[in-house]
């Protein structure tokens, strides 16, 4: 599949086939998309917590109202936000850099034929600390995805609307 294809193919799963293998080899491709993305100033202000553990998983969906979805999702990666190393250069951009990351990550988890869902969790205060507790992590939970082979395929719900668009020109 091409770009064009899979930014058209891709969807939030929220069933998985339980107990499927996912390669690390895949997971770091998807983490190495999620690193080549663009962010202020450059200054990439993340960092990954790769979650295999099946006991560690079962807390954060303890933690997350509408992660239920972990239940069956063979691993969970959160992308956390470091604020601190733009802060001297381009502060406050960080969320936005680690949304970008977030996208690269789920586009190239389907190119390899996986499923994901964002489960969002700044800036809900209550879920960044409870994420950061069960993970004991001090950067800032963006998002909580979750990764694993699709048991379901959800029609798409994006689509072009041309009222959304301003032509200037
Ligand atoms: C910032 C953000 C937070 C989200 N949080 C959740 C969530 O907590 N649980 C969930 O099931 N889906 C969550 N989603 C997924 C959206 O519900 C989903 O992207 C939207 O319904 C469009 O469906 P699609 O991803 O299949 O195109 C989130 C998406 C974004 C971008």
């Amino acid at each position: 599949m091409d770009c064009t294809q899979i930014i058209r193919a891709r969807r939030s799963i929220r069933k998985f086939q339980p107990g499927a293998a996912v390669p690390r080899a895949d997971v770091e491709k998807m983490l190495e998309a999620a690193m080549m993305a663009p962010s202020a100033c450059n200054t990439r202000p993340w960092e990954f917590f790769v979650v295999e553990d099946p006991a560690v998983k079962q807390r954060l969906q303890a933690v997350h109202p509408y992660a239920s979805m972990l239940s069956t999702a063979s691993l969970a990666i959160v992308v956390c936000g470091l604020p601190d190393v733009q802060a001297d250069t381009c502060p406050g951009f960080w969320p936005q850099d680690c949304g970008a990351a977030v996208e690269n990550l789920l586009l190239q988890a389907a190119a390899l034929g996986y499923g994901t869902c964002w489960c969002g969790c700044w800036p809900i205060q209550e879920r960044v600390q409870a994420i950061q507790e069960v993970l004991d992590a001090r950067s800032v939970p963006v998002a909580l995805v979750c990764v694993g082979v699709p048991a379901e395929e959800p029609p798409a719900k994006g689509s072009y609307q041309s009222d959304k668009v301003t032509w200037i020109g």
